[in-house]
């Protein structure tokens, strides 16, 4: 459904890196792809391309096999909801829906449109100019815009920066509703790696122009970085002890504590070993835990060892 190739964006000076530097990305019909990296990565633009906005300077994008810039069919086949909602303040709730179910050669959206407000929650705001409304407001109406039309694909920038906990709720309620009943592929931008959890069936992670990642989150999150090991003794004494003695061992390599809870990573995070060396120093563990490696994990592995690295 999207395939891009090689991609890479410059903009202007020759001397600038390229913000995308041999992007290659498939993503298939009915996936929840989620798009992460840190500010400035080149998310926003990844989309501006893929929605035929800008012109790649190297390589090719293909959404439903057309090149985006050269081709109107598409457009009618794709939603979007891009940070900046791009709605029209003059206009009512009801007005923008309409304006834009006109533009795409709805018939008669009425019904549609009130389907669609109840189903964002802004039945009791239809009449209102968008002028008024907050920024959650306006979220949830141009999420409502963008799949007024009922498009195959849509494109989120970031759909819930700016929402109150039980608006990022609905949101996801949302979309999952729109992945599983109605089988839309969804490419959603994302700083929000608990709603990227939940809803994304895959995701890809942008740094400094490059794809770090590709897979699926369960994929990443067995993946072959250090594990961790949790252990919480009895006391913050017992703990700060326990500490002392493992710093003394050189291979551990990190050891972090809260309270009564020390957190190992890297060499030396072997569980009997880290077990055995604690009991013998007459230390009271309370519990042992290796708790999975979460989506934050994985993320901040790849952006940190990048920084590092770079
Ligand atoms: N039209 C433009 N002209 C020049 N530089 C641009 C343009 N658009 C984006 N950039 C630069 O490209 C880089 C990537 O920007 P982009 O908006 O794609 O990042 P992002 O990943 O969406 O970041 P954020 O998480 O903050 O939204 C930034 O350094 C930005 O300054
Ligand atoms: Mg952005």
């Amino acid at each position: 459904m999207i395939e891009a190739v090689d991609l890479t964006k410059s903009f202007g000076g020759s001397g600038s890196p390229p913000v995308l530097d041999g992007i290659t990305l498939n993503i298939e019909a009915g996936e929840v792809f989620g798009y992460l990296g840190p500010n400035g990565a080149g998310k926003t633009t990844t989309i501006r391309v893929l929605l035929g906005l800008l012109r790649p300077t190297r390589g090719t994008v293909r959404v439903f096999g057309e090149i985006p810039a050269e081709s109107d069919a598409i457009r009618s086949r794709i939603g979007v909801l891009m940070e900046n909602s791009g709605l029209d303040e003059r206009m009512s709730a009801y007005q923008n829906l309409e304006y834009h179910a006109r533009l795409y050669g709805l018939r008669d959206p009425r019904a549609k449109i009130e389907r669609l407000l109840g189903f964002v929650g802004l039945d009791d705001k239809r009449n209102e100019k968008v002028g008024t409304f907050s920024t959650g407001m306006r979220r949830k109406l141009g999420l409502a815009r963008a799949i007024v039309h009922d498009p195959e694909l849509l494109f989120l920038d970031e759909p819930s920066a700016g929402l109150d906990p039980e608006a990022q709720l609905m949101v996801r309620e949302l979309l999952q509703e729109l992945a599983e009943a109605r089988k839309i592929t969804v490419f959603i931008n994302s700083h929000h790696l608990d709603e990227v959890q939940r809803l994304c069936s895959r995701i890809a992670v942008l740094h400094r122009g490059r794809i770090r990642a590709n897979d699926t989150i369960a994929a990443l999150r067995q993946g072959a970085a250090a594990p961790r090991l949790e252990v919480r003794l009895s006391d913050e004494r017992d703990a700060a002890r326990a500490a002392e003695l493992l710093s003394a061992e050189a291979q551990t390599a990190t050891i972090a504590r809260t309270g009564a809870t020390l957190t190992l990573s890297g060499n030396g995070s072997a569980a009997p070993e880290v077990i055995a060396r604690l009991v013998h120093a007459g230390l009271r563990i309370e519990e042992v835990l290796r708790p999975a490696k979460s989506l934050e994990d994985v993320y901040f592995e790849i952006v940190r060892d990048e920084a590092v690295s770079a």
